[in-house]
């Protein structure tokens, strides 16, 4: 196998070795490319570029393999139990009982959130986009447990863990509480993991709600469906905020904010726009199909493509499944999931997607499984979220204990060479003091 390969720019040559992956998968390490040559690559979106090596996840875009630690995603289908998962993706192998006990009894200990951060939930307008105020809340914890910012320790960074993976249930029912105006329900210290959150969300003070069997195991996949998915663009926003030894609360933070958007986790959102728009009649099927495939029509197929994937996303399928055994299970008709299916099956016979190698992702049908659960459209992200806490933890540990360096990539300058500043009275200013300047255009002219 090749070992490196020679690169000569301007005279100027550099053995770049070849780095192979425990799947093969080939990198060239160009760690020495600027020292040697004085160029750097560039490659924007990253579509070709690594920016590590993890032993976390595990895809093939081109087969439509997803693993964890190893492990098929459809492994997990038979008895799916999201809390396993996430110990597996963190820790790297499935938990012993002692620890999975362990780590379940922190989890219920820190449900609960400091009683003084409800006066933030009751300071966000009724209409806040709860994704805003998952990742100032998530940030929020690390005023609450400043213990936490020196992740000096392994049991501190387990508790730190199990306050991420438990609160953010709490967070994301309590925002949906004060949006609607309902009383809180705190967690419940005899519930499971969602169950517990499915009460958080849907309890009213005289009629505690009631999770079936078959729902907390649909949801409980849905989640490890969601978990992680290596150098996505949320986790690899986790990483690089971790990389500058920020705290773990911030570095997830952070990693909510990237999910938010439409492109990314914020689809699952735009899918069931998509299909309501559709089945509003405002746009027929074929119409949608035509503007998604005109370019200048702004309009895409949400919820369809992938930067890896160029087969089926293997997490759709399972959820399609999902949403059918769900919707029957609890007697739902919902005409959005068999317009979805008509979507997708005139794009699998459509040569723009088909060329483009274009197929359902996982959130094509995500949406319609938390609609058929109760779950407010705009809180479908934040359960997104929820499902991604182990996949960030887990890249952040790994990258911690790696001890990489700060991430700071480079670019390629196309702006003004050296030019000169000109005094304002040069560029034909009539009053060039400060005062005159920063004058506010009338006192009363103030917006908030
Ligand atoms: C997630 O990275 C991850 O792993 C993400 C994720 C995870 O688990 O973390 O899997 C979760 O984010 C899934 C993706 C959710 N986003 C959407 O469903 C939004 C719709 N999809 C696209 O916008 C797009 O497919 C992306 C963003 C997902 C991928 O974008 P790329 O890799 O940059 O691809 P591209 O935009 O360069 O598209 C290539 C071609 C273009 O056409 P040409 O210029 O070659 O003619 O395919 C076209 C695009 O116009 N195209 C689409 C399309 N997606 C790509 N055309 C219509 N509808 C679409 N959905």
């Amino acid at each position: 196998m090749t070992k490196s390969v020679s690169l000569t720019l301007d005279g100027n040559s550099v053995e770049l070795p070849v780095v192979v992956g425990s799947e093969l998968e080939k990198g060239l390490d160009i760690s020495q490319l600027r020292s040697a040559t004085g160029c750097i690559t560039l490659d924007p979106g990253y579509g070709n570029t690594g920016s590590c090596q993890s032993a976390i996840t595990y895809i093939d875009g081109d087969a439509g393999i997803l693993r964890y630690r190893g492990i098929p995603i459809e492994q997990f289908e038979q008895s799916p139990n999201f809390i396993e998962v996430c110990w597996l993706l963190i820790f790297g192998s499935l938990p012993t009982e002692a620890e999975y006990a362990d780590f379940s009894e922190r989890l219920t200990r820190h449900a609960m959130l400091d009683e003084s951060m409800k006066h933030h939930f009751q300071g966000f307008p009724t209409q806040a986009p709860p994704m805003a105020i998952l990742s100032a809340m998530i940030n929020t914890l690390s005023c609450f447990h400043p213990d936490m910012i020196e992740m000096d320790s392994d049991d501190k960074f387990i508790t730190a863990a199990a306050r991420l993976i438990s609160k953010i249930r709490t967070i994301a029912a309590f925002a949906y509480r004060s949006s609607i105006g309902r009383p809180y329900n705190y967690p419940n210290p005899d519930l499971l993991y969602v169950t517990n959150f499915m009460h958080m969300m849907f309890s009213l003070p005289h009629a505690p709600y009631e999770t079936d069997e078959i729902v907390r195991l649909a949801f409980n996949l849905v989640l490890i469906l969601h978990a992680d998915h290596e150098q996505n663009c949320s986790t690899s926003t986790v990483r690089l905020v971790g990389s500058s030894g920020a705290n773990l609360f911030a570095s997830c933070a952070a990693g909510v904010c990237a999910l938010w958007g439409p492109l990314h986790g914020g689809a699952n959102v735009a899918v069931l726009d998509m299909l309501e728009q559709i089945h509003q009649g405002d746009l027929s099927v074929e119409e949608y199909m035509r503007l998604a495939k005109d370019k200048n029509s702004g309009i895409r197929l949400m919820g369809f493509g992938h930067r890896v994937y160029k087969n089926f996303d293997p997490r759709a399928q399972m959820l399609q499944k999902v949403a059918e055994q769900l919707l029957t299970h609890l007697k739902i008709n919902d005409p959005l999931l068999e317009i979805g299916k008509r979507l997708e099956d005139i794009a699998l016979n459509d040569p723009y997607f088909v060329e483009r190698k274009l197929y359902p992702n996982v959130d094509f049908y995500s949406g319609i499984i938390l609609r058929a659960l109760g779950i407010p459209t705009n809180m479908f992200t934040v359960v997104f979220a929820m499902g991604r806490m182990p996949g960030w933890i887990a890249h952040w540990r790994e990258q911690q204990q790696e001890g990489s360096r700060i991430g700071r990539p480079r670019q390629i300058y196309t702006g003004p060479t050296l030019n000169d500043y000109v005094p304002r009275d040069k560029r034909g200013w009539k009053s060039v003091s400060d005062e005159d300047i920063l004058r506010p255009a009338s006192r009363q002219n103030f917006e908030f």
